[in-house]
């Protein structure tokens, strides 16, 4: 067990259904084991701006069921610079703060990683981001209620297709990853599912709209965001051009996927996993993210759980085109 008994929370990076059952779990276990909260804002640019505040058990009330993040959140980039972070370990000493508990993904990480070593400063991280593409957890805060919302969003936009005899382009978000539309393909009963830069994938798609059944009433290809602007619209327009018989549209989801109330798998696991960094807290760990893997908690290293590439289960690519018949 360590002494610590002041800690600091934020969350940083873009916001995910289940952060704020997060907060509400390191908050009300903090206290359970008699240590002092502090609040941050808008991620790590708050510690620089000093905008912080105490919480008790009663500042995170009725917000397990709540999106977004009550702390706010933001990608800093003077936190980004070794003079931000110097500023940051200032304000940190100034507020009697000893360690840091951030929720995010993968730039969350990498920054919290620089400032863990360079200053040999206790931080744990918990997993929060809708893309699910950290190292370590089977599941990040947040990727079941997006994908939820994904799958809401496209059986409405199936009833259009259906009407209209219509393929749809649908884009999920994920700019370095496609695991958002790769289970959402399968949940949505998906013709293809896209993901830039698997070239095979739009082949795929090619070969089935030429010699697939014909007869089918409507069809949804999933596209992953990926690092290009207008992915989808730009398969659109090359679907529409092979394949001008085909009464195409796109369709953007965009923001609504990060947004609405948690699932109760993502407030489950944030609270486990809010509880559990806590604890790992105070067995003296550091630089490390917990995670649920087969059920149960891990601990990752921080620079582990961002570095590597994610990959694509091909088995989810085969089952979409099996169940595409
Ligand atoms: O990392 C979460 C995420 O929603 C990605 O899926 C997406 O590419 C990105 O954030 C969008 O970020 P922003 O809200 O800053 O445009």
């Amino acid at each position: 067990m360590t002494q610590i008994k002041k800690i600091g929370l934020l969350t940083s990076g873009g916001d995910a259904p289940g952060m704020n059952a997060a907060i509400r779990a390191v908050v009300r276990a903090a206290i359970y084991y008699e240590l002092e909260v502090i609040g941050i804002r808008r991620g790590f640019e708050g510690i620089i701006n000093d905008d912080c505040f105490p919480m008790d058990r009663k500042s995170v009330s009725n917000i397990i069921q709540r999106g977004g993040t009550i702390l706010k959140s933001g990608r800093s980039e003077r936190f980004a610079t070794p003079v931000g972070r110097k500023l940051a370990f200032e304000q940190l000493k100034k507020n009697g703060i000893e360690a840091l508990i951030a929720i995010g993904g993968n730039g969350t990480f990498i920054a919290a990683d620089i400032f863990a070593k360079e200053y040999n400063f206790p931080i744990i991280g918990l997993p929060g981001t809708i893309d699910n593409d950290l190292i370590g957890t089977d599941f990040t805060i947040g990727y079941d209620t997006a994908i939820n919302t994904a799958i809401d969003a496209i059986d409405k936009i199936r009833d259009t297709a259906e009407s209209h005899a219509r393929l749809f382009i649908v884009e999920v978000m994920g700019r370095d990853s496609g695991l958002i539309a790769l289970r959402t393909g399968v949940g949505a009963g998906a013709e293809a599912v896209i993901i830039p830069d698997t070239s095979s994938n739009l082949d795929a798609l090619y070969h089935r709209l030429e010699f697939g059944r014909k007869d089918k009433s409507s069809r949804i290809v999933l596209v992953a965001e990926g690092e290009e602007p207008n992915a989808a619209f730009e398969i659109g327009r090359m679907v529409k051009e092979k394949f001008p018989n085909y009464d195409t549209r796109v369709s953007v989801l965009g923001h609504i996927q990060r947004g609405g109330k948690p699932t109760c798998m993502d407030r489950v696991l944030a609270s486990r996993l809010g509880v559990a960094a806590v604890e790992r807290l105070l067995e003296g760990k550091s630089g490390e993210m917990v995670g649920l893997v087969h059920g149960e908690i891990t601990y990752t290293p921080l620079e582990n759980a961002v570095k590597h590439h994610i990959t694509i289960n091909p088995n989810f690519l085969k089952i979409v085109e099996i169940l595409s018949l």
